[in-house]
């Protein structure tokens, strides 16, 4: 049985399919002419399961299309095949996909109504879910963009068949870090069921997408706008940006080592047990997601302190108290910089 959850926020109100199939996307659709983007890769494995459409923008796949300069290049094919303001826009592929068509729905003449198929696993439970949109400027992530929800967001596995495994731990990855801030049983069914998880199994994935989207959108209604709850979410984030930008890594992986970074803190910060935060290592390698690097803590630690300076010594980092419950503290920098002293060593 697929799920819905009924997203309203200040931003709009989305509908969330979960376990659905591309073949009720009419349905979502009701008629309204439409305009798919798309990446090249789903293009091709996936076109002839697209709905009717009066253009399809296919875009080359990889995080250096989220430019303002593709953005425009879609503003130009949207005035060429005459698009207004009855236009619904198909978001169909992963997260740059989303981002990018989201925020070109929601600028071009002002706002087109909009939707998402999201193709990858990271998609599915985190870009395609909260109504963030937006593109990179001068390699500075998601530097322009607005918040702002699509019409709904239709999830269905059986494009996870096709997904590299670096992809699929990257959204496992983010799976874990949205169990490890907010609900100890995901946690547990992750142990569990970790190689079920692996093999894709159809009934397992809804549960775990379900209610990995259910978190994601519950801390989301709190703060639509990002001012305080949605700061958990950057669980693992704040040393995982700095290692993306200086390493050869994914984001999953970044973000693995840096939940170990933030669940080590905790511990040090004596708020959360040894033992838990063993627990949070050996699910990550369960889901082959790195624990350990060799990195030069300086390409690290300079670049998260210049990035915080503004705010003086001090940086917010999201700590756990126990799996499943993370608190925001105000940390000296100094002690973030030991913590990572300590990961570079080990
Ligand atoms: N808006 C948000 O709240 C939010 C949250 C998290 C991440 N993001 C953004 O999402 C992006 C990352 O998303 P992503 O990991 O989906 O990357 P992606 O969109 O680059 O997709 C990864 C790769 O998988 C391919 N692909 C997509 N679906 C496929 C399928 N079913 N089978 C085979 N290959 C497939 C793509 O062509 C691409 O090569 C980043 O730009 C990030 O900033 C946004
Ligand atoms: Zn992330």
């Amino acid at each position: 049985m697929s799920q819905r959850i009924y997203f309203h926020g200040e931003t709009g109100r989305c509908q969330i399919l979960i376990d659905d199939s591309m073949s009720q996307l009419s349905a979502c659709l009701a008629g309204q002419e439409i305009i798919i983007i798309t990446d090249d890769n789903v293009n091709r494995l996936y076109n002839q399961l697209f709905p009717p459409a009066r253009d399809i923008i296919i875009l080359q796949s990889g995080e250096g299309t989220k430019t303002l300069l593709t953005v425009e290049s879609i503003y130009r094919q949207l005035l060429c095949v005459s698009a207004d303001r009855s236009t619904f826009i198909l978001g169909i592929g992963g997260g740059v996909v989303s981002d990018i068509t989201g925020f070109v729905a929601s600028t071009f003449m002002r706002g087109l109504r909009f939707g998402f198929v999201p193709t990858t696993l990271l998609a599915q439970v985190d870009a395609a879910i909260g109504g963030k949109n937006g593109v990179n400027l001068n390699g500075f992530k998601n530097m322009i963009g607005v918040v702002n929800q699509p019409d709904f967001v239709l999830i269905d596995f059986s494009f996870l068949k096709t997904l590299p495994a670096k992809e699929l731990a990257n959204g496992f990855s983010e799976i874990i870090k949205c169990a490890a801030i907010a609900s100890r049983d995901l946690f547990e069914l992750l142990e569990e069921e970790s190689e079920q998880a692996l093999r894709l199994d159809n009934d397992l994935l809804r549960r775990i997408v379900g209610e990995t989207v259910r978190i994601k959108t519950a801390i989301v209604s709190l703060d639509e706008k990002d001012r305080g709850q949605r700061k958990k979410l950057n669980f693992g984030h704040t040393f995982a940006h700095a290692l993306e930008k200086a390493y050869r890594i994914t984001h999953g992986e970044a973000v693995s080592l840096g939940m170990i970074l933030a669940a080590n803190l905790s511990v040090k910060k004596n708020m959360l047990e040894a033992a838990e935060a063993s627990r949070i290592r050996k699910l990550l390698q369960m889901f082959g997601l790195p624990v350990s690097m060799k990195f030069d803590r300086d390409k690290i630690v300079e670049p998260i302190h210049q990035d915080k300076k503004k705010s003086g010594q001090m940086i917010d980092f999201v700590l756990l108290r126990s799996i499943g419950e993370a608190s925001v503290e105000r940390l000296r920098f100094s002690e973030v910089g030991e913590a990572i002293d300590d990961l570079c060593e080990s």
